[in-house]
């Protein structure tokens, strides 16, 4: 298990634009934590930062304690799994090859690129996708799946890699109702059975609520918001939905009056 550490971390794009403001926060080993935030607030720049696909302009990022940079960039990435909104299958191929993906990570260059899996890969790839209960898809075009079953097959994928750290940026995005609180409900289940420290980016409101044991409200590159669900209260949201020189905001209102 590994804690994640954000120390003072601001993050300017090369056109300029600061998309993160000093941002500090750690991430307990084995929690669940959901990132909420108007557009625009930060929230994937902050995830991408915790597996290094960007890196701070001021400030540190350290996972486990070691400071993310190049030269421990693919450890750090075979550890730390990343799920997407849009899933990032190969669409022509199999489930299972999908998921052995996730082992890329931990193969050599050569083996990489002709997709050289062994025995062992295979036996984790079984294991993975009956965890997400997509045993009989294995062999299955990932394109042929609904969208919730092709988000299972990138939690498999996630799975596959071993990590001490799962990132999903707005996984449930692209999904009806009752898929998005499948998908939920078996990210916090392996971080309640696992101990995989999950992060997540969502906009909605009322699935943080019930699964986070702690949320972290972003607005405009900034942390507003760091507690509990409880803590959340009606004001709270307002401070981290908020917009900036909209004094009565008629949209705000109507969106929160049932959050
Ligand atoms: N490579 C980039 N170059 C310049 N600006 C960027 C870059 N990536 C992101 N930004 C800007 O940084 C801000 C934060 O972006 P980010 O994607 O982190 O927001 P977000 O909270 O994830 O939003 P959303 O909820 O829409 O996904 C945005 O204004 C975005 O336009
Ligand atoms: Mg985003």
């Amino acid at each position: 298990m590994s804690n994640i550490s954000i120390q003072s971390v601001s993050k300017r794009f090369p056109n300029g634009f600061e998309a993160l403001k000093g941002v500090s926060a750690d991430i307990a080993p084995g929690s669940f934590t959901i990132i909420l935030g108007p557009s625009g607030a930060g929230k994937s720049t902050l995830l991408r930062l915790m597996n290094g696909l960007e890196t701070p302009t001021v400030g540190s990022v350290c996972i486990a304690g070691e400071m993310l940079g190049k030269a421990n960039l693919r450890k750090v990435r075979s550890r730390v799994a990343m799920v997407f909104q849009q899933f990032n299958l190969v669409e022509r191929l199999s489930v299972a090859t999908n998921v052995l993906t996730g082992r890329l990570a931990h193969r050599s260059w050569a083996g990489s690129v002709f997709y050289l899996f062994r025995n062992e890969d295979m036996d984790i790839a079984r294991e993975v996708l009956a965890r997400v209960g997509l045993t009989d898809k294995a062999w299955s075009r990932a394109d042929k799946l609904s969208g919730g079953q092709q988000q299972r097959v990138g939690i498999a994928r996630a799975l596959a890699q071993r990590p001490k750290v799962i990132l999903a940026d707005e996984p449930v995005a692209s999904l009806d109702p009752v898929s998005s609180e499948e998908i939920m409900t078996l990210l916090r289940e392996i971080c309640d059975r696992d101990g995989i420290t999950v992060v997540v980016n969502l906009h909605q409101v009322d699935l943080a609520k019930r699964f986070a044991d702690r949320i972290i409200g972003m607005n405009s590159g900034k942390i507003v918001f760091d507690g509990s669900p409880e803590q959340m209260t009606q004001p709270v949201l307002r401070t981290i939905y908020q917009r900036e020189g909209i004094e009565d905001d008629n949209s705000l209102d109507m969106a929160l009056a049932y959050a």
